[in-house]
């Protein structure tokens, strides 16, 4: 091989080798532009979880879900709605339900007086939902970061997060759009372990089955009970739309325990419950179920990927200065 020929191909590896490197997500991409961005992260959501509200967690573990499965994991669930424009976060999927916006901000300030225009939102979100599962004794994982941030979010989009309503195939099917399998979406779904759902996301078992039936007859009646006491309706047959039931007894701590409640037909989503309903993913549940430590490991696995989804990296986006709001 001559000397020239051997120059084009190292110069043609390195080349692939820069492009993959600035297209691949890396531990520690802060490491030398801003060494306490995770660190600052990690105290916003510990003095969120520990002196407000230990439901923030749950909410920022959610809002990395949310973030990820619209137009990819870039931000684009902070941005707020203008007059032009109906954003994510004011769709019916998320609205009043979200939480842990507040705690993005702070970090976000805190961040941009430290390193300015240097840490992505996507990213404070992919470290704080990490945060968020290890401070509620799951456990927790090295989070690959450089996601960029994105210039769009349309309500509309919000199409793409499966609603509780839905049976266990088009679950499957809305994780099989995202690259994800049936299994990752098993064990996705064990983080409603933690935090709470408002009752109107699954009144309708309650109060209003189906022409025949009012009540849903795969919950248990016990549970069923217990949920119309937590939901009532007022004299006009309505709920409060801020009415809300936790997930199961232990919301603020990740563990197995939502698996069993689904063996029991104790869950409040029927996008839960349909888990029953299938001989694969009812294997999983019961694998679940009967060993915490293999959920907790998985559970970490699973979440490396979905963060994954549809990421910006290397120039493509922006690092917003203000994670509400696209740069001018
Ligand atoms: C089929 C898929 C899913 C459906 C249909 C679904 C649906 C829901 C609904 C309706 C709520 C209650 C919201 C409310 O009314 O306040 C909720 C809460 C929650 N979801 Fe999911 N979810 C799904 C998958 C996931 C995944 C993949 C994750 C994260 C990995 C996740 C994490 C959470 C958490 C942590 C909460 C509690 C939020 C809080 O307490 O503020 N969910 N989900
Ligand atoms: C760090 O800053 C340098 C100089 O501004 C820049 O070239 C590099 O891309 C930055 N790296 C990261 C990870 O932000
Ligand atoms: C799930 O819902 C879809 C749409 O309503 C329906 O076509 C399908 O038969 C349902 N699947 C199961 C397993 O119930
Ligand atoms: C639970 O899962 C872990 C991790 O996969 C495994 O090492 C352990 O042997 C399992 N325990 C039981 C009782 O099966």
């Amino acid at each position: 091989m001559n000397l020239s020929v051997l120059f084009v191909m190292v110069m043609l590896y390195t080349m692939c080798f820069q492009v993959l490197k600035t297209q691949q997500l890396q531990v520690g991409f802060y490491r030398t532009n801003c060494s306490n961005a995770e660190s600052i992260v990690r105290q916003e959501v510990e003095r969120a979880f520990f002196f407000d509200d230990k439901g923030i967690a749950a909410g920022l573990i959610r809002l990395h879900f949310h973030d990820c499965f619209v137009r990819g994991c870039d931000g684009s669930v902070l941005i707020d709605s203008t007059p032009n424009n109906v954003a994510e976060k004011d769709s019916p999927a998320n609205g009043i339900s979200l939480r842990g916006l507040d705690v993005i901000d702070r970090a976000k300030a805190r961040l941009e007086a430290a390193c300015r225009g240097v840490v992505s939102c996507a990213d404070i979100l992919a470290f704080a939902a990490r945060d968020s599962t290890e401070i509620t004794k799951g456990i927790g994982w090295p989070v690959p970061a450089g996601r960029r941030d994105g210039r769009v979010s349309l309500a509309a989009e919000t199409v793409a997060l499966p609603p509780p309503t839905f049976n266990v195939t088009q679950s499957t099917q809305a994780f099989a759009n995202k690259g994800l399998s049936q299994k990752d979406m098993v064990i996705l779904l064990g983080a409603h372990t933690v935090g709470r759902s408002h009752c109107t996301s699954f009144s309708k078992r309650l109060y209003n089955f189906s022409p025949t039936t009012s009540q849903d007859p795969s919950l248990d009646p016990f549970f069923a009970w217990f949920l119309k006491s937590q939901c009532p309706l007022d004299g006009q047959g309505n709920i409060d739309p801020n009415s809300v039931v936790q997930m199961n007894r232990s919301p603020n701590l990740q563990d197995n325990s939502y698996y069993a409640d689904i063996s029991a037909h104790r869950v409040v989503l029927t996008s839960d419950e349909t888990l029953n309903s299938n001989s694969q993913t009812l294997s999983l549940v019961n694998e679940y179920a009967s060993n915490n430590t293999k959920w907790l490991i998985d559970f970490a696995g699973a979440m490396v990927k979905m963060s994954k989804i549809g990421v910006l990296t290397g120039t493509a986006g922006e690092i917003r200065s203000n994670c509400r709001v696209i740069n001018p």
